[in-house]
């Protein structure tokens, strides 16, 4: 069997890409199925407006990512009859001051300079998107390739896809030790019981740094990256687009609800949701559309991103034989579930790392590796 620690998008599309071609796979998962950081996201698939100068390898990974998105989306539905709401929506970059739009440009150049696509638009135009922007809108770039999915759908509907292909699916189920033998992974204890695995995928998200269940050296370097967020429900969407300004963002609905995000906060597992953090949100998605001032709030909540030291993913074999790493993806692991997912399998499958995820191996870390210097240095 293989035994995957963790049920989120992350557990949950390898499990089903393994139990779809034919593999004995189970996912513990210690609470409910779908319900950390992936139910918190705000479901963006965004790698352009995403992109940080220094990370043009994640980028390339995102990139890639972002383009199997369709055919994923499609899979899924079909697979389960149940709806994710895939939008290719599109995002504007705003700015409500001279500084601002300053720094637009540099984002425009900064993305140009990496062939990615986006463009200056009139405010004008910029209106004609989104009628409720502020009326103090300075600039705006537009960025055609944000699209976004609902990721609490995107949950249940991978639960459903992995326990509809044959997977074994142990919720309230949490992982307390691997069984070693021989210095390999034999299995994984839950509480009294021991289920055999000839291989351990380690999904857990943020808990993935500090999991006891893995003896400390083989645990990849994972923190938790606090965000705050909520949402504001209208009849229908304020705005069509994705709307960005100083890396905050809104994130429309369908149904009319808007997702308003995210303090990006040190704060370990501290869960609480704070005046200051909805402070902040609500003055700047106000700033931006000052119609939401009539809105009621729908929802606050929080979610812990799973952060490693280079803001990449951690991904693959690593120095504990029988121990794979799916981990770690930080601030974009809704738009990398199905490259992880097939890279994962693939391994799995046929013994053979991808070439496109081979950079993201936790060796990247060691002194020695080839993938320190040039990629992540
Ligand atoms: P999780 O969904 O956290 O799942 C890990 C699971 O492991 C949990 O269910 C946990 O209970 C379980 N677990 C832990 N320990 C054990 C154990 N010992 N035994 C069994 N189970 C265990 N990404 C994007 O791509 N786009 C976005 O727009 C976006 N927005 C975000 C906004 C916020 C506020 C946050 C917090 C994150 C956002 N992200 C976004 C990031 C994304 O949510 C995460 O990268 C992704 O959900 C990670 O998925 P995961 O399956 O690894 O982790
Ligand atoms: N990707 C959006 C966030 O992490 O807040």
């Amino acid at each position: 069997m293989i035994a995957i620690i963790g049920g989120g998008v992350i557990g949950l599309a390898i499990g089903w890409r393994l139990a779809d071609a034919g593999q004995d796979v189970a996912v513990f998962e210690r609470q409910h199925a779908g319900r950390g950081a992936s139910w918190a996201a705000a479901g963006m698939l965004a790698p352009v407006s995403e992109a940080e100068p220094e990370e043009e390898a994640l980028i390339d990974l995102a990139l890639a990512g972002h383009a199997l998105w369709p055919s994923f989306a499609d899979e899924v539905t079909t697979a389960t009859g149940l709806a994710i709401d895939y939008w290719p929506c599109g995002g504007l970059h705003l700015a409500l001051n001279r500084d601002e739009a300053e720094r637009l440009d540099f984002l425009r150049d900064f993305l140009a300079r990496l062939g990615l696509e986006a463009q200056r638009i009139s405010v004008a135009e910029a209106r004609t998107r989104s009628a409720h922007l502020s009326s103090n809108l300075k600039a705006a770039l537009l960025c055609p390739s944000d699209h976004q999915v609902d990721n609490r759908k995107l949950g249940t509907a991978l639960r459903a896809a992995f326990v509809g292909a044959g997977g074994m699916l142990m919720e309230q189920s949490e992982v307390t030790a691997l069984d070693l033998a021989a210095g390999k992974v034999a299995g994984v204890v839950i509480g009294e019981r021991r289920y055999a695995a000839e291989l351990v995928i380690l999904a857990s998200g943020a808990w993935s740094g500090s999991i006891e269940a893995v003896p400390a050296r083989h645990r990849p370097a994972i923190r938790p990256v606090k965000g705050q967020m909520l949402s504001l429900r209208a009849e229908t969407p304020l705005t069509g687009n994705i709307l960005w300004r100083e890396g905050w963002y809104m994130v429309p609905r369908r149904d009319g609800r808007l997702i308003v995000g995210a303090t990006v906060e040190e704060q370990g597992f501290d869960d609480r949701i704070t005046a200051g953090g909805l402070f902040q949100l609500l003055d700047r998605a106000r700033e931006l559309l000052p119609a939401i001032d009539e809105l009621p709030v729908d929802e606050v909540w929080c979610g812990f991103r799973p952060a490693s030291r280079d803001d990449a993913p951690i991904l693959g074999p690593c120095s504990l034989p029988g121990l794979v790493h799916a981990a770690g993806h930080y601030r974009h692991g809704i738009l990398l579930t199905p490259i992880t997912a097939a890279g994962i399998a693939d391994y799995v499958l046929r013994g053979e790392l991808p070439s496109r995820l081979r950079p993201f191996t936790a060796a990247r870390f060691d002194a020695a590796s080839p993938h320190r210097a040039g990629v992540f240095a």
